[in-house]
C-alpha cells in the first residue's frame, strides 16, 4: 500500500464552533429585501410571522461570525466533520497535472449539505415553542433533511415536494415519512396557491415555496422553513469550508479554484465563503466557480433586478438575478437546482466579478457524473454533476497550460435515490431541455415594478 492519503478527517473537537458571516466584509451597502406589498425596505418585524427571532437575528446578523449552539453542534456530530478526499483516480483518469479535492456531504443522514441548517433552524424554532415547521422541497434532499431534524427536536414537519421529483423520487417520500414528515405533491389542493398553479403539473420551487409559506402564515403555531436563498441558510453552510480550510492544511495544499453547484446559493456558499472571505481580508487569489443547469441559468443569462422568492409573490422581494418569479423551468433531474432566483449576496459576488458561473446541459453532466462515480465509488447525485462537469473543464485547462492547479471542489450529496436519473442517462433517453429565450421574455414582463438597483 502507498502511504499516499485519500482522505483528511478531523475529529468531533474540530467541529467549528461558529458560523461564518460574510455579509459583513462585503463591499458596498447591502441592498435591503422589500416587503411585498409596500415596497419599503422589509425589516425583522416583516418575517416574524413566518421566522422565529433566533433565525431573524441570524438574517440580518452585523457580525462576522455567530456562534453555533452546543445543541446544535451535539447534532452535528452525527455526522461532522465531514471527510475530505483527494480525487487520486478521478485526477489519473483525466490524465490532469492537477491536484483535485472533494469535500463530501453526503455522509449526512439525509445524504446531503441540507440537514447542516435543517438542525440549526429545527433547533431555533423549537427554542421559541414552535408546533410545527412547514416546507418545500425540489429534489427532495431538503424535506428529508428537515424532516429528520425536526424529529430532533420533537418538532411536526409538512412538505410540499415539487411534482417532477415526487415521481422521480418516491423513495425520498419515504423517506421522509420515515422521519415522521407528512409530504404533499406540489402544486396540492390544499392551499390556495397550489390550486391556483395546477396548469403546471410538474411544479417548481417557486410554487411549493409558495405553497408552504401559506399554511405557515396561516398558523401561529407553525413556521416556515427555507433550505437555501436567505443568509441564516448560507451562514449556517459555513461549516463545510471553515473543515476545508483545516483539511487542505493537513494536505499541505492551498485551493485555486473553489467550485460548487448553484440551486439557491446554500452550498456553494458553505464550501466558498469562508475562502471568500479571506480573499477579502488578506487578498488570496482564490478563484470562485458556480456551476448551473442551462435549463435554469440564474446567474449566467437571468436579470439583475427585485423580485420575489416564490412563484406568488408572498415572500420579500430580493435583488437578485433572476429569471421571473413565475418561471417554470424544465424537469431536469436536478431538481434542487430547479429555482429562478438565488441567494442576494451571491448574486452581488457574481455581479462584482469575484464568482464566476457557467451553465451546463444535463447529458454533460451526467457524462461527468459516471465518469466520477466509476473512479471513485460515489454515485454523485445530479446537482454536484454540474460542479463535476466544472471541474474537469479546469483539470482540462491545466493539462493545456501545464499547470499543477488545486481545484477544491462540494460534493453536496449522494445520487442514491437519483437512479432513475442515471438509469435514463444509462440508456441514452435523457434529454437536454434548452432555455427559451421566449419564457424568459414572458417571464420577465411580469417582474414587479420596483427600481433596479444601481
Ligand atoms: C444535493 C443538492 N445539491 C444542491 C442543491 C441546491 O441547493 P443549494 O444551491 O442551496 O445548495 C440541492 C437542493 O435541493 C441539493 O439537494
Amino acid at each position: 500500500m502507498s502511504d499516499e492519503p485519500v482522505k483528511f478527517l478531523l475529529t468531533e473537537r474540530d467541529i467549528p464552533t461558529h458560523w461564518i458571516n460574510l455579509l459583513p466584509d462585503l463591499p458596498g451597502e447591502p441592498l435591503p429585501p422589500l416587503n411585498p406589498a409596500t415596497k419599503e425596505p422589509a425589516g425583522p418585524g416583516d418575517l416574524t410571522p413566518i421566522f422565529p427571532m433566533g433565525l431573524i437575528q441570524q438574517e440580518v446578523s452585523p457580525e462576522p461570525e455567530v456562534e453555533i449552539p452546543e445543541e446544535v453542534r451535539e447534532v452535528y456530530k452525527l455526522w461532522r466533520p465531514t471527510p475530505l478526499y483527494r480525487a487520486r483516480r478521478f485526477e489519473r483518469a483525466l490524465d490532469t497535472p492537477a491536484r483535485i479535492y472533494y469535500k463530501y456531504e453526503g455522509i449526512s443522514p439525509a445524504g446531503s449539505h441540507k440537514p447542516n441548517t435543517a438542525v440549526a433552524q429545527a433547533y431555533e424554532n423549537a427554542k421559541a415553542g414552535l408546533r410545527k415547521l412547514c416546507t418545500e422541497t425540489g429534489a427532495g434532499q431538503w424535506g428529508s433533511a428537515l424532516a429528520f431534524a425536526c424529529q430532533q427536536f420533537g418538532l411536526e414537519c409538512e412538505v410540499f415536494m415539487v411534482g417532477s421529483s415526487y415521481d422521480q423520487k418516491p423513495y425520498r417520500r419515504s423517506m421522509m415519512e420515515t422521519w415522521g414528515a407528512s409530504v404533499h405533491r406540489s402544486p396540492s389542493d390544499v392551499t390556495e396557491a397550489g390550486r391556483s398553479q395546477a396548469s403546471h403539473p410538474t411544479g417548481s420551487l417557486g410554487i411549493a415555496i409558495s405553497e408552504a409559506v401559506e399554511i405557515a402564515a396561516q398558523d401561529e403555531g407553525t413556521n416556515y422553513s427555507l433550505g437555501s436563498v436567505l443568509n441564516h441558510v448560507l451562514l449556517h453552510q459555513t461549516v463545510i469550508g471553515q473543515e476545508a480550510i483545516a483539511q487542505l492544511e493537513q494536505a499541505g495544499d492551498e485551493p485555486d479554484v473553489v467550485i460548487g453547484c448553484v440551486g439557491g446559493g446554500s452550498n456553494f456558499a458553505g464550501i466558498a465563503y469562508p475562502f471568500v472571505r479571506r480573499v477579502l481580508r488578506d487578498g488570496a487569489r482564490t478563484r470562485f466557480l458556480a456551476a448551473e443547469p442551462a435549463a435554469c441559468p440564474t446567474l449566467t443569462r437571468g436579470v439583475y433586478r427585485y423580485d420575489f422568492g416564490d412563484t406568488v409573490g408572498m415572500t420579500p422581494l430580493m435583488p437578485m438575478f433572476t429569471l421571473g418569479h413565475d418561471f417554470v423551468p424544465p424537469p431536469v433531474h436536478a431538481g434542487g437546482l430547479r429555482y429562478h432566483g438565488d441567494a442576494p449576496s451571491l448574486c452581488g459576488l457574481v455581479k462584482a466579478g469575484l464568482v464566476e458561473a457557467r451553465a451546463y446541459k444535463q447529458n454533460e453532466t451526467f457524462e461527468a457524473a459516471v465518469r466520477f462515480a466509476r473512479t471513485e465509488g460515489i454515485i454523485p447525485a445530479p446537482e454536484p454533476a454540474h460542479a463535476i462537469k466544472a471541474v474537469m473543464d479546469e483539470a482540462q485547462a491545466a493539462k493545456d497550460a501545464g499547470d499543477q492547479r488545486v481545484i477544491l471542489f462540494g460534493l453536496c450529496g449522494h445520487g442514491n435515490f437519483d437512479l432513475a436519473a442515471y438509469d435514463a442517462y444509462l440508456s441514452g433517453t435523457l434529454e437536454d431541455p434548452e432555455f427559451s429565450e421566449a419564457d424568459m421574455e414572458e417571464a420577465l414582463g411580469r417582474l414587479p415594478d420596483v427600481p433596479v438597483p444601481v
